[in-house]
């Protein structure tokens, strides 16, 4: 039985792509049911759309908590509608209410660039990650909580800063590895070698 995923997203969408390309490779017992978006000009829409997966627009302020319960509460309606199991964050720009989030508690997953605690809650995280200096930075996936990519780790990649690297470049070198860390993350889901355990993840060698 395929796991149903539905991914949230705000931008680009590459990792959407990537986890797409997994799924048409025959490789995940998972297929992406939905994805939807927070604005109409996401270019994650048109990756979903010119693989014929469903999408679905739910727009709302970043700064107005009732428009946020409200929005998120239809994102929960339409997610259920599609029988979704697992929600993937891949570039969702928006703080997920209490409600969603316990509703989802184990079944919902973030991809983050940097290697998490580090840098947890910023949106910049590459560019703040060469202004503080580190050698070594990288990606993290992990299981989505109430407190803002503070959430028990799934798996993580390491990637070093390089000494004339800029915003640009290192980002596109952590990036990199979230297109095989996330697939590879919603995989071990699909095929239930991770799950959730009260904080702690689980997980299953074969
Ligand atoms: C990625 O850097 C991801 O780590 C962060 O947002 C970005 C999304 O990129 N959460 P894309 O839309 O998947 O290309």
């Amino acid at each position: 039985l395929m796991l149903r995923v539905g991914v949230l997203a705000s931008g680009r969408g590459s990792n959407l792509e990537a986890l797409l390309r997994w799924q048409e490779a025959g490789i995940l017992h998972a297929e992406v049911a939905v994805v939807i978006c927070n604005h109409r000009g996401a270019a994650a829409l048109e990756v979903a759309r010119s693989r014929g997966v469903e999408t679905c627009v739910i727009s709302y302020p970043r700064t107005d908590p009732v428009e946020r319960e409200r929005a998120q509460a239809l994102v929960l309606e339409a997610l259920e509608a599609r029988r979704v199991g697992l929600v993937v964050l891949a570039g969702y720009d928006r703080v997920l209410v209490p409600g969603f989030l316990r509703h989802w508690a184990g079944r919902i997953i973030n991809v983050h660039p940097s290697l998490l605690p580090a840098f947890a809650g910023s949106l910049h995280a590459q560019r703040e990650a060469i202004e503080y200096g580190v050698r070594i930075s990288g990606c993290t996936v992990h299981f989505v909580t109430e407190e803002v990519d503070c959430g028990p780790v799934i798996s993580q990649a390491a990637v070093p800063v390089l000494e004339d690297d800029d915003e640009a470049t290192l980002s596109a070198r952590i990036l990199e590895q979230e297109h095989s860390l996330l697939p590879e993350a919603v995989r071990a889901i699909a095929d239930g070698r991770v799950r959730l355990n009260g904080r702690r993840v689980m997980v299953r060698v074969e």
